[in-house]
């Protein structure tokens, strides 16, 4: 598909910046256009290198639809924005989170549908329902939770979650928000012939995420480690041993430029994107991971409550995606580690927000 002109919307985010950077090195001529109303702490440190990469970039707010108008006319649409944590929403507002995943989606997929223009929907692993994966078989390593093979559960293995799991149960707040948002544009798919692509993914992680206890785990774990911050195992007995797949943000670039060749041949269902059991990791393991690459030791306490939502292992079952087409994510959990350390090594602005 050649494309010409399009919009991220939170083009200032992670997810958004590194997509929208990778659109104007890889598709020649391609005009990129990034929404944001900078919401998250960190974007705005994510301006000046939008701007460095002639990415044109608008202040404005997905709730609302007229801000959505000054992208002018476009041809494809990345929906990039979002409330992301899984803990927001839980202490009883829920407003923004619903307003702002839900229905700034549905903007998206409205502005599509005015300029005739297909849509890729970053999507989560979140809208599996929590119940089965927290009484799933699980079997305990020393430095590990895994997943046995012998589950009770459709869509369930030691190779992780599959999109046959089943969808009926409570899946967080967050998780319901980006489910509701994923039956809508389905409907937008089926009823205005849109090519929309949804991408279910696990953790998401690389350079340029200010990441936070309750999300962006792989960041602010090395941050603490680099910045002598004191750490915490919490949930599951307190003991580190939950674990989740991590797809380092070039792998799932490499994934939405493959989508960008041909989006109606991906419109279909859902595609579950993430690092698979082989780029899994625990919290135990990671601390490790963190200690090598940083060389320092930071006191880890423990909290034996599992806090709302959480879940003691998810890796994504990548099999469906990975024979329909070529893509696998590749790069290693210590690669991931790895190249955040380089980034915060470089970038003292963004060391400021850790410290
Ligand atoms: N990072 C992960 O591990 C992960 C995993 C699965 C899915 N996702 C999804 O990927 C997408 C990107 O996540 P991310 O990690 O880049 O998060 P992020 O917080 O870094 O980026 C989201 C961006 O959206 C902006 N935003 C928030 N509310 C907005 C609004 N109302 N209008 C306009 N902009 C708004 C924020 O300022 C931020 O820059 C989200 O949809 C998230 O649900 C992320």
């Amino acid at each position: 598909m050649h494309l010409k002109r399009v919009l991220i919307t939170g083009g200032a985010g992670f997810v958004g910046s590194n997509i929208a950077v990778a659109l104007k090195t890889h598709v020649s001529g391609i005009e990129v256009v990034a929404l944001d109303n900078l919401y998250r702490k960190g974007s705005s440190l994510n301006l000046p290198r939008l701007e460095k990469n002639d990415i044109k970039f608008i202040r404005g707010d997905v709730r609302n639809p007229q801000d959505l108008l000054q992208a002018g006319k476009i041809d494809f649409l990345i929906e990039c924005s979002a409330e992301p944590s899984v803990l927001a929403g839980k202490d009883g507002d829920t407003d923004y989170l619903v307003q702002t995943n839900l229905y700034g989606a549905i903007n998206c997929a409205e502005y599509c549908r005015r300029n005739n223009a297909g849509m890729i929907f970053l999507s989560t692993s979140r809208v599996y329902p929590i119940d089965p994966l927290t009484n799933c078989r699980l079997i305990e390593k020393a430095d590990r939770l895994e997943l046995s093979d012998n589950q009770e559960v459709a869509g369930l293995s030691s190779k992780g979650v599959s999109e046959e799991f089943p969808m009926a149960g409570a899946r967080s707040i967050y998780g319901a928000t980006k489910y509701s948002a994923e039956i809508m544009l389905e409907e937008y798919r089926q009823a205005f012939s849109i090519p929309i692509v949804i991408d279910r993914c696990g953790v998401i992680a690389g350079p340029w995420q200010f990441g936070k206890v309750d999300q962006g785990i792989a960041v602010f774990w090395l941050a603490s480690h680099m910045f002598q911050k004191p750490l915490k195992y919490i949930g599951f007995g307190g003991t580190g041993k939950q674990v989740r797949d991590m797809m380092h943000i070039d792998d799932l670039v490499r994934l939405v430029l493959l989508q960008l060749e041909d989006p109606a041949k991906f419109a279909k269902g859902v595609w579950n994107a993430g690092g698979g059991r082989n780029i899994s990791v625990s919290l135990i393991e990671l601390t490790e991971i963190c200690r090598r690459i940083t060389g320092n030791d930071v006191q880890i306490g423990s909290d034996p409550q599992t806090r709302y939502a959480d879940i003691p292992v998810y890796i994504s079952d990548t099999d469906k995606i990975n024979s329909f087409c070529s893509w696998k994510a590749e790069k290693s959990v210590e690669k991931i580690i790895y190249d955040i350390h380089e980034w915060l090594n470089d970038n003292p602005e963004a060391c400021q927000l850790f410290k």
